[in-house]
């Protein structure tokens, strides 16, 4: 062990997220425009082996859990063999807790397999339950294979099968209820994510966004909610719906942010260390990893130094309210959800 991620505002790091790559199989409107974005370079992807190596030195500097995400992590072609790699990493106490976020339409197929290489959770996103929106929302028309993909999630035993939706206003915010009945109906935890400045367009405003007190206001015209407490640096509030279980969150990282407690660091696709979603700068470890013309590859202390000095750098919080707010110069979809 090599002692922990701690930053200036004594935040210790647990939480990793690795982002596997920059693409997507939907074209969601608030994440990516209809022709994609500039892909990443191939040769700036990492490979199994250099994940695997970092996501090690991250575990003895005290990192206990891992979120695979994307873009759409099961894009991946070896997503299999990442899963079973990384969740065989011994952390400070046992084996690395490996989780991942998707879009769900390669589950029917994987679902099984990912269970077996020892993926412990799966979150997919669903924002909407209607077909002809989903195939506007989305620019797909693949609603079935995401509602085939919960099926075979739940299948596969993962519990709890947590899923995702960001109400927009005039988009699908008049299915928060009809979500919640549809969680209640799978054996789903259905949650709502207030939108963040992150979309594409730059068009994302602070008074439209429908924002957690709203949501809440449904769902409490519909359901009797009750608060679950205790919610360490999850940044879901979490509700039991009608006594459960089932159960709802809100995640207001705008309305009221969770960075105070924030345990996270990510990963990105192509190597580089953000301590914060909205980070204004990042650690290059690919030269780290790979050598460089005059320089041979580093050895895992020189990455963990570089690892210690990004989260020494890393600020109080996103600071989305403040006058100065730039939005990340990458979009979410290269960031990692
Ligand atoms: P579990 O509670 O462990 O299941 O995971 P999670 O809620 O952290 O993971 P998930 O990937 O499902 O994240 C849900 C949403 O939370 C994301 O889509 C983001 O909108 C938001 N989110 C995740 N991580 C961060 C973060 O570090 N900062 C902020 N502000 N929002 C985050
Ligand atoms: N704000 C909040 N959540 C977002 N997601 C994508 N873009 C945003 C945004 N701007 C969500 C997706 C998915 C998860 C990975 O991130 O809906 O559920
Ligand atoms: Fe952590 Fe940044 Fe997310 Fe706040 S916005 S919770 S500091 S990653």
């Amino acid at each position: 062990s090599r002692g922990q991620l701690v930053d200036r505002f004594g935040r210790v790091h647990r939480d990793l997220r690795i982002s596997l790559t920059d693409r997507c199989s939907l074209r969601c409107t608030y994440c990516m425009p209809e022709q994609g974005v500039e892909w990443l370079a191939k040769s700036s992807i990492l490979t199994t082996d250099e994940i695997v190596r970092v996501a090690g030195v991250l575990a003895s500097l005290g990192i206990v859990e891992v979120r695979l995400t994307g873009g759409e992590p099961l894009l991946r072609r070896d997503i299999v063999d990442v899963v079973r790699r990384v969740a065989a990493i011994e952390g400070v106490a046992g084996p690395l807790e490996v989780s991942m976020t998707t879009n769900g339409l390669k589950l029917p197929e994987l679902a099984e397999p990912l269970r077996e290489a020892g993926l412990a959770r799966v979150n997919v996103s669903i924002d909407t339950l209607r077909r002809g929106r989903f195939a506007e929302l989305t620019r797909r028309d693949r609603l079935d294979d995401v509602l085939r993909g919960i099926r075979a999630a739940r299948r596969a035993g993962f519990s709890p099968l947590k899923l995702n939706a960001v109400p927009m206003r005039g988009v699908n915010d008049d299915e928060i209820v009809d979500l919640v009945q549809f969680a209640v109906d799978n054996g789903a935890q259905m949650r709502f994510i207030e939108q963040m400045p992150l979309d594409p367009g730059h068009t994302w405003s602070r008074t439209e966004m429908v924002d957690a007190g709203e949501i809440l206001d449904k769902l409490t015209q519909r359901f009797t909610l009750t608060p679950i407490g205790e919610r360490g640096s999850s940044p879901s509030q979490d509700y039991l719906v009608d006594g459960g279980p089932t159960t709802v969150g809100l995640i207001a990282s705008v309305s009221a942010p969770f960075c105070g407690a924030c345990d996270r660091v990510r990963l990105t696709a192509d190597g580089q260390i953000r301590n914060c979603l909205f980070a204004r700068e990042e650690s290059d470890l690919l030269p780290l990893l790979r050598g460089t013309e005059g320089q041979a590859p580093a050895d895992d202390d020189a990455i963990a130094e570089l690892l210690r000095r990004s989260i020494a750098g890393k600020r109080a919080g996103h600071g989305i309210d403040d006058p100065g707010f730039l939005q990340p110069q990458r979009p979410m979809s290269a960031i990692g959800g």
